[in-house]
């Protein structure tokens, strides 16, 4: 089968710092399945859907029918560069809306499955290990504290110029965490065969070489 390496965890927990960097050391593909969510979200936005439940089959549709390409760190939707309007709070909120409807994540499974390519995937979410690829070579856990989340998240939208607050981001970041893990579709939890990383005080190069240690045990 093709080797398919999982980082899953919470909002903020740096899995695509983590999984971007081990598919440029594995020479890997790597898929950002969280995109996929902010693409779904940003479909329905142009299309003048709102995001509620009255909603779910036409933005289902619009997520079966995605037209996305991946340049390296660029996203393409429908040939357009739309990688910084993927990025803003508001996507980010309306992406955690739709990725709690089932109709939703089942239109985006086969998607996800055809990153699988040689000579190999690096896949992070929330459920690359329990539901996309449940016999994936290995599957990481990230965790970090909701504190250290919140600074790291805070940080990053300080120098993008967004004028917020460390309290505001941690609440947002604790609602987000609390949403991802009670709702009945693929909720956010640990697959029972992976391995926990707790990335709190680790620095990026520490986590990728210890998720390459047990790569290549
Ligand atoms: O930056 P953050 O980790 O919050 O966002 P992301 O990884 O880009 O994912 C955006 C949203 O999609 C998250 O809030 C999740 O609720 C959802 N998601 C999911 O349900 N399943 C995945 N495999 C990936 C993301």
């Amino acid at each position: 089968a093709i080797p398919v390496l999982c980082i899953d965890g919470p909002t903020a927990s740096g899995k695509g710092t983590l999984a971007a960097a081990l598919a440029e050391r594995l020479g890997y593909h790597w898929l950002d399945s969280g995109a996929l969510y902010r693409l779904t979200a940003l479909a329905a936005q142009r299309a003048g859907l709102a995001v509620e439940e009255a909603q779910t089959e036409a933005i289902a549709a619009l997520a079966r029918a995605l037209d996305v390409e991946f340049q390296g760190e660029r996203v393409l939707l429908r040939g357009e560069d739309v990688s910084a309007d993927l990025r803003t709070e508001a996507i980010g909120r309306d992406a955690s809306k739709v990725a709690a409807w089932p109709a939703v994540r089942a239109a985006l499974l086969q998607l996800q499955r055809d990153f699988r390519r040689l000579p190999g995937l690096v896949a992070d979410g929330r459920d690359m290990g329990t539901v996309v690829f449940p016999d994936a070579t290995l599957k990481v856990f990230l965790t970090a504290s909701a504190e250290q989340r919140a600074e790291r998240r805070y940080k990053q939208l300080i120098s993008k110029g967004v004028s917020t607050t460390l309290d505001a981001v941690l609440a947002d970041l604790q609602a987000r965490d609390a949403r991802d893990m009670s709702r009945s579709a693929a909720p956010l939890k640990p697959a029972d065969d992976a391995l926990l990383l707790d990335n709190s005080t680790l620095t990026v190069e520490a986590s990728v070489e210890r998720v390459l240690a047990w790569w290549q045990e």
